[in-house]
């Protein structure tokens, strides 16, 4: 079976029908890539995955486990992370705070995973400074970093 299995998922914004019916599996190990034009609801089905918008009906199971009723927090613990479209990292926070952001549900003074900075390591240099103060493409790295560091399926 497949790690992540959508099935039949419907999803609305009031009135509005934006997911009808998506399918979709995932497998451990391999890219699985959503292709579509602006506003057809690709960033609507991540949220649904994340449990950041309720789903209408529908299922979503990770490792066979129903996840669809399950809270943001509690799917990050089973093995979901995010990078948001928007990055939306902690401006008035520093790099190392955001990235601790990210390990919020491990064990206090769980260190920051070494390999981050291997991949980032723009991060690294600027450990101290305010996310708010990166560029576009260092905040997006940081996103990239934060959903990264706890460790995600
Ligand atoms: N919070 C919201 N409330 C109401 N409608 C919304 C909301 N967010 C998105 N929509 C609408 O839902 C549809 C899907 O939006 P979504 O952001 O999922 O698209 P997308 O595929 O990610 O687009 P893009 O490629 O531009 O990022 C769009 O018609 C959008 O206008
Ligand atoms: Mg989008």
């Amino acid at each position: 079976m497949s790690l992540l299995e959508v099935k039949d998922v419907n999803q609305y914004y009031g009135g509005s029908h934006i997911l009808r019916n998506v399918n979709l599996s995932a497998a451990l190990g391999q890219v699985t890539v959503v292709l579509g034009r602006n506003g057809v609801g690709k960033t609507t089905l991540l949220k649904s995955l994340m449990g950041l918008v309720p789903i209408k009906s529908g299922s979503i199971t990770l490792d066979g486990v129903p996840i669809e009723k399950t809270t943001p927090y509690e799917r990050a613990r089973m093995g979901v992370g995010f990078v948001p479209q928007g990055r939306e990292i902690f401006g008035r926070l520093t790099v190392e705070e955001n990235l601790q952001m990210g390990l919020a549900y491990k064990k206090g003074g769980t260190p920051i995973p070494a390999e981050l900075f291997e991949l980032f390591p723009v991060l690294k240099q600027m450990l101290g400074r305010r996310g708010g103060d990166l560029s576009g493409g260092q905040q997006q790295q940081l996103a990239i970093a934060r959903a990264l560091a706890a460790g995600p399926k």
